[in-house]
């Protein structure tokens, strides 16, 4: 089964709580919070504090994308405020063995991205370690950017590499995930789609856009 997760990045964040109601009640899967410090990103967005309050709306799975430099710092925080799943990314963490460890130390499930100019290969000691890989398919920092087909086989390489490996780890994708998209990405063995502007838009509604989404992989 693929699953669908908004990042509330697009999200009116004037009347963020009922867009993560209108996401929840569309059937999204799960809901991303983009966490960014301007540092390892270019970008400022959200604090444990805005995961905070969306834990009590959310009856499904709620992760923080830390776009952040020493996550290492602020995991606490995060699983305090409700996290069922952190992501850190490969490139912002000398010390991902260690990272990794202590975030599956806390009881939630471990995520690492990497961005598109990362191979595979950088994880391949802490393979053990990982719920979720989630490859990059724009340069982290903006949401509504260009989706990077390049990208696809790296998906395909790594589906490949876990499958050889025997390895039960979710293969996400994140950045420019529409329905003419997320095919592609499914096709190459994707299992987890994060998408934020092609579900939160002045174009439709968002229970039209998850329906759009959710059908643009079903009858792959
Ligand atoms: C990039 C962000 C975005 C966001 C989704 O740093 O992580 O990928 O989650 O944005 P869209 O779906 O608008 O590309």
């Amino acid at each position: 089964m693929v699953l669908i997760k908004a990042s509330i990045l697009a999200a009116d964040y004037t009347r963020l709580g009922e867009q993560v109601r209108e996401a929840q009640a569309a059937g999204v899967d799960g809901f991303q919070v983009d966490v960014m410090d301007g540092s390892f990103v270019p970008n400022i967005t959200f604090g444990p504090g805005v995961m905070r309050a969306l834990r009590p709306l959310v009856n499904v799975a709620l992760e923080a994308d830390l776009m952040i430099v020493a996550p290492e710092r602020h995991l606490a925080a995060f699983v305090e405020a409700g996290a069922d799943r952190l992501i850190v990314h490969q490139e912002a963490c000398p010390h991902i063995h260690r990272v990794l460890r202590s975030i599956r130390d806390m009881g939630v499930e471990a995520g690492v991205a990497i961005s598109p100019g990362t191979p595979i290969g950088v994880l391949e000691e802490v393979l053990d370690l990982v719920d979720l890989i989630q490859v990059m398919t724009v340069s982290p920092g903006f949401g509504g950017q260009t989706f990077l087909h390049g990208q696809l086989g790296k998906i395909r390489r790594l589906r490949q590499w876990l499958d050889e490996r025997r390895l039960d780890v979710c293969i996400g994708v994140d950045g420019g995930i529409n329905p003419s998209t997320a095919s592609l990405v499914v096709s190459a063995g994707a299992t987890a789609l994060v998408a934020g502007s092609s579900l939160y838009n002045e174009k439709a509604s968002v229970a039209q856009n998850v329906a759009a989404l959710r059908s643009s992989v079903t009858k792959l």
